[in-house]
């Protein structure tokens, strides 16, 4: 039996591939290489270049292999693009997850494990923030995951089917071979961002405002590193596969550094002087997101490897000084 990746081509989901392959699993990968590259699919995992809102592809797809259970990255994950093209973000989100759900329904398998993420709470009431605190999310990207997670309950409800959605916070680093890491065209995440200064491809870094209310008026974030999420990916299935009820766990490091704090990191990192400059306000960004990762630990045994900013930051640099261009399409 094997484990179905849906959206195993792009940045997290290409490292959870490679987990599930160390941890002994056989691996179906599912991509329609919008957003994902070849490149980054595990040599060891079967690939299928299909889109999960087209039903025939994905029915196809069950019939051929047999698949015990399903991780499911396919998705459109800008916040700024969901802010301007929502309705893109509600066929691919949404439409697709209904499609994969139906096919999953009609062929018995009833485990799968998503991404979520902390762009559902919104602005939070309290720092860290807990699974049961309340979902109100200020941009579009964040209302379509809140909506698949609801999706996956309501199904759930009806049909034998269990989920694990996984809130990740800020995703960053790349795998410690050498061999994936983060490339999004065009890059919209600030640590990729302030790594194209030291790698000569930008002049300066722009802050998107300095008047929130933290310590230095910067965006508070929690970045968590790729891989720690990808070993949450392989516990979370575990956890299922033992039988666990359907549940949402948040995942990051409990630390909160502002973006004026990440690009002082970078600075040492790369030894590079970093030209920063003020910007307006990006839309959609809440002034603070920090996770309490309580539950996933407790529940699904996670601990996190990589909590320390700096080697986040260095893991990020070694990939991105030897891959300025990421993959080449
Ligand atoms: N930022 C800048 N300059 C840039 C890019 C980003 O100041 O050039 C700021 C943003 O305004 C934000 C912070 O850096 O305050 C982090 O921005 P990212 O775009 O790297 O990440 P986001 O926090 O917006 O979003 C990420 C994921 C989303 C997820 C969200 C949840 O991309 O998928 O985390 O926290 F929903």
């Amino acid at each position: 039996m094997a484990i179905l990746v849906l959206g195993g081509a792009g940045y997290i989901g290409s490292h959870a591939v490679y987990e599930l392959i160390e941890a002994g699993r056989d691996v179906v990968v599912a991509d329609n290489l919008l957003t994902g590259f070849r490149e980054a699919v595990h040599p060891k995992a079967r690939f299928y270049n299909i889109d999960i809102r087209n039903r025939s592809e994905v029915d196809a797809l069950f019939e051929k292999e047999q698949i015990e259970g399903v991780i499911h990255f396919a998705a459109c994950s800008q916040v700024g693009e969901s802010m301007t093209h929502p309705l893109k973000y509600y066929d691919n989100n949404l439409s697709g997850t209904t499609v994969l759900l139906q096919s999953m329904v009609a062929h018995g398998v009833d485990k799968i494990v998503f991404s979520s993420t902390a762009a559902t709470y919104g602005e939070p009431e309290q720092v860290p923030i807990r699974e049961s605190d309340k979902t109100e999310p200020t941009n579009c990207y964040g209302e379509t995951k809140l909506a698949m997670e609801k999706m996956m309950k309501w199904t759930g409800r009806a049909h034998e089917l269990r989920y694990v959605a996984l809130r990740y916070f800020n995703a960053c680093g790349a795998h410690s071979s050498g061999a994936i890491g983060e490339a999004h065209d065009p890059e919209t995440h600030l640590i990729p961002l302030i790594l194209q200064v030291p790698n000569g491809q930008r002049a300066k870094i722009s802050i998107f405002g300095d008047d929130y209310p933290t310590k230095d008026g910067t965006c508070v974030r929690d970045y968590i590193h790729v891989m720690d999420l990808a070993q949450a990916h392989v516990l979370a299935l575990d956890y299922l596969m033992r039988g666990g009820e359907s549940d949402v766990f948040n995942l990051g490091n409990g630390v909160g550094f502002t973006v004026k704090e990440v690009i002082d990191v970078a600075r040492k990192v790369t030894g590079h002087e970093i030209p920063a400059e003020i910007c307006p306000r990006r839309a959609g960004d809440p002034a603070q997101l920090v996770a309490s990762s309580e539950k996933a630990k407790t529940v699904l045994g996670w601990k996190p490897q990589y909590a320390d900013l700096e080697t986040i930051v260095a893991s990020a640099w070694n990939w991105h000084k030897s891959h300025p261009h990421g993959f080449e399409k």
